[in-house]
């Protein structure tokens, strides 16, 4: 295998690409924000601009501003790069929309009337054009030693079987089929094959508890579940299926509900078989199963605004949202905003360190790359296992040339110092990505000067679960970088900034960050409730996509993003909502009254602070702290559980019983003297008392 790896790599690796070199200079523009030192730092991409794609300003708003003059003319183009069956309605235009509620139901369509399949086109399209043979996936066990190596024709026979079981088990388009996996290539493999039938696929990340599953399972009335025996994560053993038979069983008692088909991918080396619970009639091998099925299996032709998937995603309130997204536009937008934030190019081998349960791995490990033909490395296993190494050895094994990975890990990995990265090549690096949450310019600092030798450019890319690919990042090779600093819009979307009363700003300024138009990868509606879609995104701020982010933007131009603006947190890159944590701590017999919030963390990001209130014949110990901390974990997932758990006498309420929770998260950053004004409060005294608390 080793020696099929190395041949491989030598067949795929480009000549080398001429080193890269970014000098550092001297700001655009004087004029920049003062008070934001950062700005002072600019990196011009020097050489890397010779061979990038996109390699000026102005050549990027050439393109910018024909996607918005002629979005016909842009977006057609771009999409007439993939397979169409019958193609859209060229007569009317390739965009629809409405996003001003006002005006009747917010709805949101592109290349309407086009009939395409976006496995066919990540897929069938190459193989049929001769790269069968190419490399497709890259995979890396938990283990080191551990791996699998699929071509594109391998990948495509196994998604055919995989379409063809789901078939036989009476799957047809539209319905809905759960995934629940660890890290392998099965992963990909089956959320391709829901997209060949037109089955909607919903992946549930593998940290989610047995009672999210359910919830998931249940509120899309999954026919299906695809999942595997079970995971490694460091020296962990994840129980997948143990936690799906949980699942299932509160799918049965709450809802009434029966999944019929349980597909099993046996991964002995996480869980030996015969440890695993089975329920006879429902639960099928994956692996004798499939091997009967042929490694062909017809395509299933389907309309533009057809759903692709849906995928669940946190909000300020409520149970999660199934965001939906649909074949055309997703298709379009991942392929395009792939090859351009990462400059994707012949002989690149791309890693992309996100889990395929979280939009990341939904757009950048398994679609965008795949329909750009591209090689990816997956790896199932963690950053720091065996050892803080592991990352910077996978680049060297693979000659990973561009890596996307996410803050938090950066920040672990810069805090076991230099000497264990620099024991490592990295020489095939050209390219560094950062997703999920802001990038402080000090980890920007050290990924830029350590991971890439100062010879990388890093391309910080904000998007969302919503936005289903890249919208606002430094495109690389077109203009200087600034540390931290998103900086511009991709190809046709168009960022507003507003103020506190929701007037657009211009020029330099700080606000609400909302979108005026569609973009094709825009999600259109929230599964089994569109108005929920029109209240979160579309009501806050008249005729505008509302981000729930905060910005700022520089004399140059430059967005910053600065983090959420409503009340979701963002723990290691995890989208959380303080009311499902809340709701989790209050199920506790003993709780009362939860406030939860926010706090800046060295690693993390942000860590959960929960101000927690207990019935008066409670006493607090340690012992009821874990189990509110419990209590979490087993409603939402282990990545939820709060951090601190403060007890509260009472809370700071408004004389309407709102919580007040600037106060709060003044109290948890130890911000004593910065409280602020108190007097709309009812008690102002439970101020005193949470802090005394302390
Ligand atoms: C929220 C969306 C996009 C895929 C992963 C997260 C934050 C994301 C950045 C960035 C600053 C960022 C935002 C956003 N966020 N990327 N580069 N800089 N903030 O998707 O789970 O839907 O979370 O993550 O607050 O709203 P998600």
């Amino acid at each position: 295998a080793e020696r099929r790896l190395r041949r491989m790599l030598e067949h795929l690796v480009a000549p080398q690409l001429s080193t890269v070199s970014l000098d550092r200079s001297v700001c655009l523009s004087q004029t920049a924000n003062a008070n934001a030192a950062q700005e002072d730092v600019v990196y011009v991409p020097g050489d890397f601009a010779r061979k990038s794609l996109i390699s000026s300003r102005s050549q990027y708003e050439e393109l910018y501003n024909e996607a918005i003059a002629d979005p016909n003319a842009f977006w057609g183009r771009v999409a007439a790069g993939y397979f169409w069956q019958k193609l859209w309605d060229t007569s009317k235009p390739i965009c629809n929309y409405n996003f001003d509620a006002d005006k009747g139901p917010v709805f949101v369509e592109w290349f309407k009337g086009g009939y395409t399949n976006v496995c066919y086109n990540a897929l069938d399209r190459h193989v049929l054009a001769g790269h069968g043979h190419q490399m497709c996936f890259l995979w890396e066990g938990n283990d080191p030693g551990q791996n699998a190596y699929l071509t594109y024709s391998d990948v495509l026979k196994k998604v055919c079987q995989v379409a063809n079981f789901l078939r036989a088990r009476g799957v047809k388009k539209g319905d809905r089929v759960c995934i629940y996996m660890s890290m392998i290539c099965e992963l990909p493999i089956a959320m391709l094959a829901c997209a060949r039938i037109g089955a909607v696929h919903s992946v549930v990340f593998g940290g989610f508890s047995s009672e999210s599953l359910a919830g998931r399972i249940l509120d899309c009335q999954a026919k299906v579940l695809l999942t595997c025996s079970g995971g490694r994560r460091a020296n962990k053993v994840l129980p997948l299926k143990q936690i799906v038979d949980d699942a299932l069983q509160i799918c049965l008692k709450e809802g009434n509900f029966r999944v019929e088909t349980c597909l099993v991918y046996d991964n002995s080396f996480a869980i030996p078989r015969q440890n695993v619970p089975w329920v006879q009639g429902r639960d099928v091998w994956w692996q004798e199963t499939i091997s009967q099925f042929s490694v062909d299996s017809p395509v299933e032709w389907m309309e533009a605004e057809e759903p692709l998937f849906m995928l669940y995603t946190s909000g300020s309130t409520g149970k999660p949202k199934g965001l939906i997204h649909t074949v055309g536009g997703y298709m379009v937008y991942a392929g395009l905003t792939f090859k351009h934030a990462f400059d994707h190019q012949a002989g690149d081998i791309f890693w992309c360190t996100a889990d395929c349960g979280w939009i990341t791995g939904h757009t950048y490990v398994a679609y965008g790359p795949l329909l750009n033909r591209a090689t990816s490395v997956i790896f199932e296993g963690v950053p720091t296992f065996p050892d803080a190494g592991r990352w910077w050895q996978i680049i060297d094994k693979y000659q990973v040339s561009i890596l996307y990975a996410a803050p938090t890990a950066i920040r672990t990995l810069a805090a076991q110092g230099d000497e264990i990265v620099r024991k490592y090549s990295r020489k095939s690096l050209r390219l560094l990505g950062s997703v999920g949450e802001p990038i402080s310019p000090k980890t920007w600092q050290w990924f830029y000067d350590v991971v890439g030798d100062s010879r990388c450019p890093i391309v910080d890319t904000w998007w969302q679960t919503e936005t289903g690919g890249c919208m606002i990042f430094s495109l690389p090779g077109a203009w200087p970088m600034k540390p931290g600093c998103a900086s511009l819009p991709f190809f046709g979307v168009q960022p507003v900034i507003l103020d506190q009363e929701g007037k657009e700003q211009h020029g330099p300024c700080e606000g609400y960050l909302c979108i005026k138009a569609p973009w094709p990868g825009v999600a259109r509606t929230v599964f089994g409730d569109h108005e929920r879609y029109e209240n979160t995104y579309f009501k806050t701020w008249k005729g505008l996509y509302t981000t729930g982010d905060g910005c700022r933007r520089d004399a140059d131009g430059f967005i910053w993003i600065t983090g959420r603006v409503d009340d979701v947190l963002n723990v290691s890159g995890h989208r959380i909502s303080t009311g499902e944590v809340e709701g989790a701590l209050v199920s506790h017999p003993l709780c009362t009254e939860a406030a939860v919030v926010g706090y800046d963390h060295e690693v993390k990001g942000q860590a959960i602070y929960a101000f927690v209130s207990l019935s008066h014949d409670a006493t607090p110990s340690d012992a009821l702290k874990k189990q509110l901390q419990d209590a979490v974990r087993k409603q939402i997932g282990a990545f939820a559980a709060p951090d601190v758990i403060h007890w509260a006498v009472g809370l700071p309420k408004t004389r309407s019983g709102k919580i007040m929770r600037r106060i709060l998260r003044k109290i948890a950053a130890r911000q004593f003297n910065d409280i602020g004004d108190t007097s709309s409060l009812a008690d102002p005294s439970v101020v005193d008392q949470l802090i005394k608390g302390m």
